[in-house]
């Protein structure tokens, strides 16, 4: 069990949030968290926010809420900065996203149009839909990301921050595979010199915060970390990592049915599920190389939690097709369908459909904010490499490579939840409840 090195206390002094990528994700965060600030909108779908927390006994009535449990940052203690390959400042970046109203928007003009992108580490090759201008210039990968370390020390000093961490929020790269060059850190600095093409952009943004010892969190299905060498590299500087791919729209639905299916021992013969949307998200993933980077990890959810080699006559030979197909009508405002083919008692058929308006940056900015106050926690008590317990804010989520990935909404919950009761000292909630009647 990873060790608590210090028990957290109440953080003094500011902490910067730094996302790579600016879009609509990004900027429906920042936004958010200021008219949560002067009090226009509330924080829903924060589980640091709006969440609770029930400590001992179901007898004991003590249920606090978790930011008055476990001492994270303040939202005013927040400061906001970032990279994108297009030069707009926040306001004018959320206004093209197309997510928030104009009204909404308007009450926080002024501190909107302050945030403004510095230049991105970005090559074309990796996300074949974008091109911008405002991108580094460097002799390699090395380089560019020695002046990555330079931004964030200078943002770090000018906004006179106590603590920074990284959270990716830009595109949704090609699908890539760990390789050699990935091994180890020497080998992965040496690609980093040498400019291979096994490095990806996200990754350059990876080692510069961890380098530097800052948490890096990634909402992007990317490889990213989630290699030997930047998870050494997590450990060795004592920082926490955690992805992949903010778990909203669909894959959620789909991590709160299924193990309800399972549960209850229906069957599954097939989920079909497609979407429609015209955000530059929906742009980016209609290439398909960046699709199969979302292809991947949207898919991996059912075979995880349905376990067809534990429960072969009910979920062997099921069918699972993920399409998202780009409609530019409908902006951010997607519309997901499944169909959902189960079978129940002595194999008789059974149809569910959904059909979900949903607003995938709606549900997205409540998990960046999550993940910046529990990776900065993570880093205060000495949690390093993988972080597990946040499982639950994602798709894809990272785990050792000896492991399964656990995708159950509610396990994730369980462990979430008992990992904060574990790190204040608290007893850990098993759900066994015999001792109310013995
Ligand atoms: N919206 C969701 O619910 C959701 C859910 C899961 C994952 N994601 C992922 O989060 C990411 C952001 O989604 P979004 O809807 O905000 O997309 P978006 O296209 O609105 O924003 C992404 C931004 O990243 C910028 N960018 C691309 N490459 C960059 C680089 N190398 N450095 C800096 N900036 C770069 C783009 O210019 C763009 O402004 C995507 O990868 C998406 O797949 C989103």
């Amino acid at each position: 069990m990873m060790e608590i090195k210090n028990r957290p206390v109440k953080p003094k002094g500011k902490l910067g949030v730094l996302t790579p990528g600016m879009g609509a994700v990004a900027t429906t965060f920042i936004a958010g968290v200021e008219s949560v600030r002067r009090g226009l909108a509330r924080p829903i779908g924060s589980l640091t926010q709006m969440g609770t927390i029930r400590l001992g006994k179901r007898t004991d009535n003590r249920t606090p809420m978790i930011k008055d449990f476990i001492p994270l940052a303040e939202l005013d203690d927040m400061v906001f900065g970032g990279w994108d390959i297009f030069e707009d400042n926040t306001y004018e970046a959320a206004i093209k996203a197309g997510v928030l109203e104009k009204e909404l928007l308007d009450g926080v003009k002024d501190f909107l149009e302050g945030i403004k992108p510095m230049k991105a580490v970005f090559d074309q090759k990796y996300v074949k839909k974008l091109h911008g201008e405002w991108v580094k210039k460097g002799d390699n990968w090395y380089d560019l990301a020695g002046q990555l370390m330079d931004d964030m020390k200078d943002f770090k000093k000018k906004n006179g921050c106590d603590r920074l961490v990284v959270v990716w929020c830009a595109s949704t790269e090609i699908f890539m595979k760990p390789t050699a060059a990935h091994a180890t850190i020497e080998s992965f600095e040496k690609a980093m010199k040498d400019n291979s093409p096994e490095i990806a952009p996200s990754m350059v943004y990876a080692y510069a915060a961890l380098k530097m010892g800052i948490p890096f969190a990634n909402g992007a299905p990317n490889l990213t970390t989630d290699v030997p060498a930047l998870m050494a590299l997590a450990k060795a500087n004592n920082t926490p990592i955690c992805g992949k791919d903010f778990k909203t729209g669909q894959t959620l639905m789909k991590t709160i049915l299924a193990p309800g299916l399972k549960a209850r021992m229906i069957g599954l013969n097939g989920w079909f599920s497609t979407n429609i949307l015209g955000n530059r998200d929906g742009e980016v993933l209609d290439d398909p190389e960046s699709f199969k980077t979302k292809e991947e990890s949207k898919l991996s959810v059912l075979e995880h939690i349905l376990q067809p080699k534990l429960y072969p006559e009910l979920y062997d030979k099921f069918y699972h097709k993920v399409r998202i197909n780009y409609y530019p009508p409908r902006g951010d405002n997607k519309e997901g369908w499944d169909n959902i083919d189960i079978f129940g008692w002595l194999g008789y058929p059974m149809q569910i459909k959904i059909d979900f308006l949903c607003r995938d940056s709606i549900l997205a900015a409540p998990i960046v904010l999550d993940l910046a106050l529990f990776m900065d926690l993570a880093q205060r008590i000495g949690f390093r490499g993988i972080q597990e317990w946040l499982s639950f804010y994602f798709k894809s989520p990272q785990h050792a490579p000896e492991l399964y990935p656990e995708h159950d909404l509610f396990i994730q919950l369980m462990k979430l939840k008992n990992t904060l009761r574990y790190i204040q000292g608290e007893d850990m909630i098993t759900h066994l409840g015999q001792e109310y009647y013995d």
